[in-house]
């Protein structure tokens, strides 16, 4: 939805910044450094820009990055209004290209690509990187392109360069037009968050007037406009996003709210009377549990691809959820706790182009025509934002710190067809882990940890006797918003002690394994 100037102004006292989507997987990271910086910002796919401009009136526009070339027939360009706009602009990456070749400059298919870690040379100082890079020096930035800037339009001059690309940063002083290579927003680009404030407090004179606070008081108004006297049904799932979501409708609009909490016999051991119990006791008769394992645990069998998986539990859910609304009766909305990643991992966040990486259940697995109209107050943030607005409203620590749990659940750590007896093992598997891990004062260092039972059987010798059974990971990663993620550095006795607990007490379970990949390449879950 795209917000009225006036709204702006008045929630925020704004000075907004502008971000145009050409459909980065880090556009949202640039909209988030705006906001750390207490700046409103809005992304707004690079096609609908002009109406965007129509009504409200942003200081200063970035220009995301994104996977389209410049250097084919059709491809995304600026709009002429942000040319001609006389707002200071910055372009990133893909942004940057198009920024030169529009103004009259010229793109090249680079012959040194760089992806990953690169070091700029400082050649001309700039207000973009006053008092943070010194001429002479190098610094690490983060690139990841194929084509390369080898002509720079006139007014504009080199401010940094790394070995393949002469124009790593540029800059037209007089028209506050600035561009970059490499990706300021990524945290490899160990100074970039000082450069994205010169870029909006210095150079566009934008005012911290932001905060979380704000974010909630603007986003209860939003949904009381949007839902009027209508009746909300809210998929409740006791993670934080959920409940963050159930929160926010709770302030906007009361009783109007009912939460669904579906048990789709794909949680994690003991959850589901764990859920029942906390939010019964918060929300009364405005919470529904619908035990669906065996409509979902059915429509599974023999389904082998992680896609599928994932498309036939959105769906379901979705079923569920239209059953119950015609069961309450004169249901409007479904109210979902969507992120940010589960967006752009799935879809473009704005509508704009970027690559679907997987189908997260609550965006994937959407019907064509839904009768009921969405409602996702959280779908521009990220799960540290979402941690930070679940305190301010008032959430207990349990709920604000539990680890993400996706929608499908288990199914996707279960590689290969699901059935019963796998979940089970999972689920005992799964627990020891996490206890160990709780007992060990380990839980809030993790982002998230969890097992994986692998369709693989292996030779074990246990007593006298020979096993053949199944392996399981363990998997456990650091991350701060789930888009990058690090494996946590376990003490060797711990893992140790956790895979003979494992072995010992889980029928089924005689080999078990640590995944030491890190997300990219890998991805946090399996599937
Ligand atoms: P990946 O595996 O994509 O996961 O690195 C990133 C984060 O997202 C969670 N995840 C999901 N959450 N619905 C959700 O609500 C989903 O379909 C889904 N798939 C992955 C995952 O657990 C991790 O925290």
């Amino acid at each position: 939805m795209l917000i009225d100037k006036n709204e702006i102004i008045e929630k925020f006292k704004s000075d907004s910044v502008l971000v145009v989507d050409f459909g980065s997987q880090y556009t949202q990271l640039i909209a988030r450094r705006v906001r750390e910086e207490g700046i409103f910002c809005q992304i707004i796919p690079y096609n609908l820009v002009d109406k965007y401009l129509k009504y409200n009136n942003p200081k200063a526009i970035i220009l995301s990055g994104g996977p389209a070339s410049v250097l084919v027939e059709e491809t995304p360009e600026i709009s002429k209004e942000v040319l001609n706009s006389d707002k200071p602009i910055l372009g990133i990456c893909y942004g940057q290209q198009t920024l030169v070749k529009q103004m009259g400059g010229k793109v090249i298919t680079s012959n040194k690509s760089e992806f990953g870690r690169a070091k700029v040379k400082i050649i001309n100082d700039c207000d973009f990187i006053k008092d943070v890079w010194k001429v002479g020096e190098e610094y690490q930035v983060w690139m990841s392109h194929g084509d390369v800037v080898s002509e720079i339009p006139t007014g504009f001059e080199v401010i940094a360069k790394t070995e393949g690309a002469d124009f790593a940063a540029i800059a037209n002083k007089k028209l506050k037009i600035y561009g970059v290579q490499f990706h300021p927003e990524v945290i490899h680009t160990l100074e970039g968050k000082k450069l994205i404030k010169n870029f909006v407090k210095n150079i566009a004179n934008c005012e911290s007037t932001w905060s979380m606070k704000s974010f909630s008081n603007y986003k209860i108004n939003l949904l009381k406009k949007q839902i009027g006297k209508g009746k909300v049904l809210c998929g409740l799932s006791g993670g934080v996003d959920s409940s963050v979501t159930a929160a926010l409708l709770d302030r906007a609009i009361g009783d109007q709210l009912i939460c669904v909490f579906v048990n789709h016999g794909l949680l994690r051991q003991g959850e589901s009377k764990e859920i029942n119990d906390i939010f019964n006791k918060r929300l009364g008769n405005r919470f529904l549990n619908v035990e669906a394992s065996n409509v979902f645990l059915d429509s599974l069998e023999g389904v082998k691809d992680p896609e599928m998986k994932r498309k036939i539990i959105g769906k379901k859910f979705i079923e569920v959820f239209e059953n119950e609304a015609k069961r309450i009766g004169d249901v409007d909305f479904l109210a979902q706790g969507t992120l940010y990643p589960d967006v752009i991992e799935s879809v473009s966040f704005s509508g704009g182009p970027s690559v679907t990486i997987k189908s997260h259940h609550n965006v994937g697995g959407l019907p064509e025509k839904m009768k009921l109209k969405l409602v996702e107050p959280l779908r521009e943030l990220f799960k540290d934002e979402v941690r930070i607005l679940g305190k301010d409203l008032g959430l207990p620590d349990y709920l604000i710190n539990r680890h993400p749990f996706p929608g499908p659940g288990l199914a996707i750590r279960i590689p290969g067809a699901i059935t019963k007896e796998k979940v089970k093992v999972l689920q005992q598997a799964d627990s020891i882990f996490i206890n160990e891990i709780k007992s060990e004062g380990l839980y809030n260092k993790i982002w998230q940890a969890f097992c994986v039972l692998l369709p693989v059987k292996s030779v074990g010798v246990m007593g006298d006797a020979r096993s053949y059974d199944n392996a399981v990971v363990l998997r456990a990663v650091t991350s701060v918003d789930g888009m990058t993620a690090d494996i946590y550095p376990f003490e060797n006795s711990f893992i140790s002690r956790v895979s003979t607990k494992i072995v010992n007490e889980v029928k089924g379970i005689n080999r078990v394994t640590y995944d030491i990949t890190s997300k990219p390449p890998g991805t946090i879950e399996w599937e």
